[in-house]
């Protein structure tokens, strides 16, 4: 603490330092400062007490540092009440002097300890405070959290990628962002031709740059990255298309498209691995038939239905009192797409199919409305 140190030496009891004590007193009084004339060693011993007893009253009352600072250096200070009274020392007797100063010593040493036990105090009142401002009541009952989920969607996917990845057949990834000749021409679709009205599209300011319509286009890619190997993938992504938004439609949703290029590959391969797929997601035992269809760049077409999962044939809304859920479309891959990407259609066939996640979530969740996919609201996160 400031000052302390510095006339520490001057209170030791000891003659060597109160001799050094009154040789700046005699400094003190040739300079010509305050000199008491007739003062009695019992009168500065009763204001030392009087200091004393005052210091004490104070110091109790103090209770924060600036407090406690304006104290120290009121009575410890170097212009304090303490120091103030020993200069006054010179007016007694030589004799005297050692008496009076070790009562001056005792009463700072007394203070001093004082000092430190209030400053303890302080800031022991200070922590005490500030732990009662900052506790927490342990008995109120918690808030409850409400773990994450994965989107139905997301799931969908997911199961979708296991069950096609135990047979064999890899992720690859395809542009969202297409041209017309991906999305179109190469899938056996030339302009002008009336298939194109089935997936019209946005269109972006770049002439013959297209949001891709379906996941087909991956096949285009896929073949041609690959010719000639065989190839086993599936394309999963978003497609967009230009459509009224309505209960059964939206204009951005996902497909998972599949393709299989080899030596032989049959219409065979391509219901083994439908059906072993449709068993797996829809439980086993699930009839399924497969109706024929017309897509540019399959021949022949088909759709596939499985038996209304919700109803098991019987007919309620979801299958529109069918019985049947359509589920994906597919057929064995057009010689020319084979040919206009790379393999020859003599030596090489394939099969291919494409199907919609969130139709397939609506009909196994019994979803109403596949517009809640993307409408943001959390109690879809609940249907399942
Ligand atoms: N691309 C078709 C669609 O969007 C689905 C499909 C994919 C059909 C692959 C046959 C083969 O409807």
């Amino acid at each position: 603490m400031g000052g302390t140190t510095e006339y520490a030496g001057n209170f030791v009891p000891g003659d060597e330092c109160v001799v050094s004590f009154f040789d700046s007193f005699v400094l003190t009084k040739q300079e010509g400062s305050i000199h008491m004339g007739n003062t009695t060693r019992e009168d500065i011993v009763q204001q030392l007490e009087q200091v004393l007893r005052e210091a004490q009253t104070t110091l109790a009352q103090a209770n924060n540092s600036e407090q406690i600072q304006a104290w120290h250096s009121e009575y410890l200070g170097r212009k304090g009440q303490l120091t103030g009274i020993l200069r006054n020392l010179g007016s007694l007797a030589p004799e005297e002097r050692p008496q009076v100063g070790k009562v001056a010593n005792d009463i700072k040493v007394t203070l001093e300890a004082e000092l430190q036990a209030r400053q303890e105090a302080i800031a022991q009142a200070a922590l005490e405070a500030m732990r009662r401002a900052e506790s927490v009541d342990i008995t109120l009952p918690g808030r409850p959290q409400t773990p994450g989920k994965l989107h139905i969607t997301t799931r969908t996917l997911r199961d979708i990628y296991m069950i096609f990845a135990e047979m064999g057949f890899q992720i690859y990834e395809s542009p969202e962002v297409e041209t017309d000749e991906y999305n179109f021409q190469l899938l056996n679709m030339p302009p002008g031709h009336p298939a194109r009205d089935m997936w019209d599209t946005f269109y972006t300011t770049t002439p013959g740059l297209l949001l891709r319509t379906h996941t087909s286009p991956g096949q285009v890619h896929a073949m041609r990255q690959y010719a000639p190997e065989p190839i086993r993938v599936i394309v999963p992504g978003k497609v967009y298309r230009y459509e009224q938004v309505t209960a059964r439609s939206e204009s951005m949703f996902n497909q998972v498209e599949g393709l299989a290029i080899g030596k032989h590959v049959t219409f065979s391969d391509l219901k083994g691995v439908l059906m072993n797929y449709a068993n797996q997601m829809y439980g086993e035992g699930r009839v399924a038939r497969f109706r024929k269809s017309y897509f540019p760049f399959t021949e022949p077409s088909v759709e596939m239905d499985i038996d209304c999962v919700i109803c098991n044939g019987k007919g309620c809304p979801i299958c529109k009192y069918s019985g049947w859920l359509e589920i994906l479309g597919a057929g064995m891959v057009h010689p020319l797409v084979l040919q206009y990407n790379g393999y020859d259609p003599g030596e090489f066939s394939g099969f291919a199919f494409g199907m919609g996640p969130e139709r397939m979530a609506l009909q196994k969740y019994g979803i109403d409305d596949i517009r809640y996919f993307y409408s943001n609201d959390a109690r879809m996160l609940e249907r399942v």
